[in-house]
């Protein structure tokens, strides 16, 4: 068993003898992330302690920490606009700390907590940047594990206001599964648990596409899809029978979720397909360069007040143009018009637009004359 003494870790902390700690960021399932500098590069981090392996025997403890500095190396490859980057993974009295890029940010978690439920027009701008991050993280093999509102982060202020990052890429594991990754060990927030998970079968590509379309469902309608309940066992079992409760705020975005949520991994989309999906569904064709790599707008090309810090709510960033939209087709079975008159008066029927307005231009004339005639 470990029995190393643990160091205070505060401000001013030196980690790796490189990162100084500054101010606690925030803290999550698996310790607080820090804003610190990077003494060498001289730049701000966000830097985490990925986990503890206090209380575990010697060998456990480097077999977690070598497959976590494994996995940060992975997830160091990726770079993209809509991912948070890591930058290094290193050890500090002897345990894992992830070092990445620092983002002035609002989480959608935090965002809900302020308006309780985002507008379907932001939610599919998010949700089309970070399955444009996902989609490129599935093709070199990384699966990210814990997709949720607390993971994505809007930017706040800076040059980048309002661009969504999705974090937490190499450290979505908690300690208990990585002890030998046994199936039956669950894994991510059982709020945006897929039903394969839900039921012990190991996170996939598939099940990061059913969690996304989870977070972004919660985004709209203000609770996850499983309903809110403090038991997480019973919203595991509710996500293992696939439980859903039915959109109802979803407008455009309704079918490409229940798409995303599809019970059967094989019948969801792939990430790439649910990016157009989702662009398809609300902005139309040939979208992708007006939303991806774009900061999150409202209607009016403007940084939403929830994403947004002091005064940089109502603002309009360099890329913001204005947001294309979905023509709007026709519904499936339109009830059949009323038909239109030409002007002939046929029975029952309503009087075209010229004798409308002729019998009311002599309806007035009469009106006028009556009251002259009273007048005088
Ligand atoms: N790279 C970052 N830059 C800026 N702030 C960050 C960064 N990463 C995380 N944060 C802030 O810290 C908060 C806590 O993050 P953390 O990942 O620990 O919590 P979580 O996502 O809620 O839970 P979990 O540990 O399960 O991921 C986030 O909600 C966010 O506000
Ligand atoms: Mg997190």
């Amino acid at each position: 068993m470990i029995d190393r003494p643990r160091p205070i870790v505060g401000p001013d902390y030196l980690v790796a003898g490189r990162y100084r700690l500054q101010s606690k960021l925030g803290g999550g399932g698996m310790g607080a992330v820090w804003l610190a500098h990077d003494r060498l590069l001289d730049r701000d981090v966000a830097i985490k302690q990925v986990l503890s392996t206090a209380g575990l025997d010697e060998a456990e403890a480097r077999t977690i920490r070598d497959r976590i500095v494994h996995e940060g190396r992975v997830a160091a490859k990726l770079s993209h606009e809509h991912a948070i980057a890591v930058y290094d993974v290193v050890l500090e009295a002897g345990e894992p700390w992830l070092v990445m890029e620092h983002l002035p940010s609002r989480s959608v978690a935090r965002a809900l907590g302020l308006v309780n439920a985002l507008p379907v027009i932001e939610v599919a701008q998010i949700g089309a940047q970070v399955a444009d991050a996902l989609a490129a993280a599935h093709t070199v093999g990384i699966v990210h594990r814990d997709i949720k509102p607390g993971n994505i982060l809007v930017a706040d202020r800076g040059p980048g206001v309002g661009m969504a990052k999705l974090s937490d890429f190499g450290i979505s594991r908690n300690v208990t599964e990585a002890s030998d990754e046994p199936d039956g060990m669950i894994t991510g927030t059982p709020a945006y648990l897929p039903p394969e998970v839900a039921r012990g079968a190991q996170p996939t590509a598939a099940s990061d596409v059913f969690s996304l379309g989870a977070t972004l469902y919660t985004a709209i309608e203000g609770q996850p899809p499983f309903g809110m309940d403090d038991d997480s066992d019973a919203i595991v079992e509710r996500a293992a029978m696939a439980q859903i409760n039915p959109p109802t705020r979803s407008g455009a975005l309704t079918r490409v979720l229940l798409h995303m949520m599809e019970p059967a991994p094989q019948r969801r989309p792939s990430m790439a397909q649910a990016r157009e999906e989702i662009l398809a569904a609300v902005f139309g064709p040939g979208a992708a360069g007006n939303i991806l790599g774009a900061p999150v707008r409202t209607e009016d090309g403007t940084i939403p007040a929830w994403a947004a810090r002091n005064s940089a709510a109502g603002l309009r960033s360099p890329r913001s143009g204005p947001l294309p939209r979905r023509a709007r087709s026709q519904p499936p079975n339109p009830a059949p018009a009323p038909a239109q008159q030409i002007g002939r008066g046929g029975s029952g029927q309503s009087p075209s637009p010229t004798v409308a307005v002729t019998i009311g231009l002599l309806i007035g004339l009469v009106i006028i004359i009556v009251i002259l005639m009273m007048v005088m």
